[in-house]
Parts: structure tokens; sequence; C-alpha cells
């Protein structure tokens, strides 16, 4: 398979991987009856899963072969409220590095369909990496009082985000 369209196969797995550690986040505040948290990591975990999927429609799309792979195990036990958040910062980051050699690999193989295919989720990544700093910087400031946690959360949710209107086609359809 040329590398460009097996650099996005193996992005696929990334965005599952994503998608998977954000549910066992997710299960992890939901078991700590902290609602507010586990319906943010449960979203997450879907819009995780819908960039996989947009992936695969590109690569659909582009008549290139799909390997659905298979995903690490993702951590499941965290030692307070704030290590969830924390990992998760340093996987949207870890995202946005993968993303940007995404780019740079279209670019190398002159690959402008493809490189253009990137620049929404690049968008996605910045919005991303802003809002988990963000809520990192809250759960440490309130870890102490987490109904405060609870209640910016409840305050902030809700309100789709401006990316969606733009965001490419998902196999099988975005969920
Ligand atoms: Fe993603
Ligand atoms: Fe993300």
């Amino acid at each position: 398979m040329p590398r460009f369209p097996a650099a996005l196969n193996e992005q696929v797995g990334y965005e599952f991987g994503a998608s998977q550690q954000y549910v066992a986040i997710a299960v992890h505040y939901d078991a700590l009856t902290l609602p507010q948290l586990a319906a943010h990591f449960y979203r997450q975990a879907v819009e995780e899963r819908n960039h996989a999927m947009m992936l695969v429609q590109y690569l659909l799309d582009a008549d290139e072969t799909v390997r659905v792979p298979g995903v690490e195990a993702p951590q499941t036990e965290f030692a307070d409220v704030v290590e969830p958040v924390r990992l998760a910062l340093e996987q949207e980051r870890r995202v946005t590095a993968q993303i940007g050699a995404l780019v740079q690999l279209a670019r190398e193989e002159g690959d402008l369909v493809g490189e253009q295919f990137l620049h929404w989720f690049l968008q996605e990544q910045r919005e991303e990496v802003s809002s988990m700093s963000a809520l990192l910087a809250v759960v440490e400031r309130s870890r102490d009082n987490v109904m405060l946690i609870e209640e910016y959360l409840a305050r902030e949710a809700g309100g789709d985000s401006p990316l969606e209107t733009g965001a490419p086609p998902a196999a099988g359809g975005a969920l």
C-alpha cells in the first residue's frame, strides 16, 4: 500500500484507540457518580469513533484498501479525579502531532486532495487541545470539591461546535 493511505489506515487505529480510552475514562467517572464528567467523556468517545469513520470514508472514496485495526487496551485505573483529564490532554496532543505528520506526508507525496481533507482535522485538534486544557485547569483547581467541576460542565456543555457543520462524511454516517 502507498505510504499515505497506509498512514491513514494507521490513524484509523489511533482514533479508535482514543475512543476506547475515552470510554474507559467515562466509565471510571460514571462509577464514581460524577455524571457530568462521565457524559463529557462518553461524548468524546463517540467523536473519536466518528473521526475514525471519516478516515475510513476517505479511504473508500479514494479507492484505497481499508484494514480495520485492533486497538491497544486503554488505561482503566486512575489515582485521582485529575489523572484521566491529564491523560486525555496528552492523548489530544499526541493526535495533533500525528495529524501534523499526516499533513506533511500528503505534502511530500504531492497529494493535495489528501492534504485538504486533513485540514478539518487540524482545526478539530486545535479545538480539542484547547477545551481539554481548559477542563484540566478546572479539574486541578477544584480537585477537592468535585461538585464544582460537575457544575462547570453542566454550565458549559451543550451548544454544537461550529466545526461539526464542516466535518467530512463518516462511513455509515456520523453518530
Ligand atoms: Fe480524533
Ligand atoms: Fe480528539
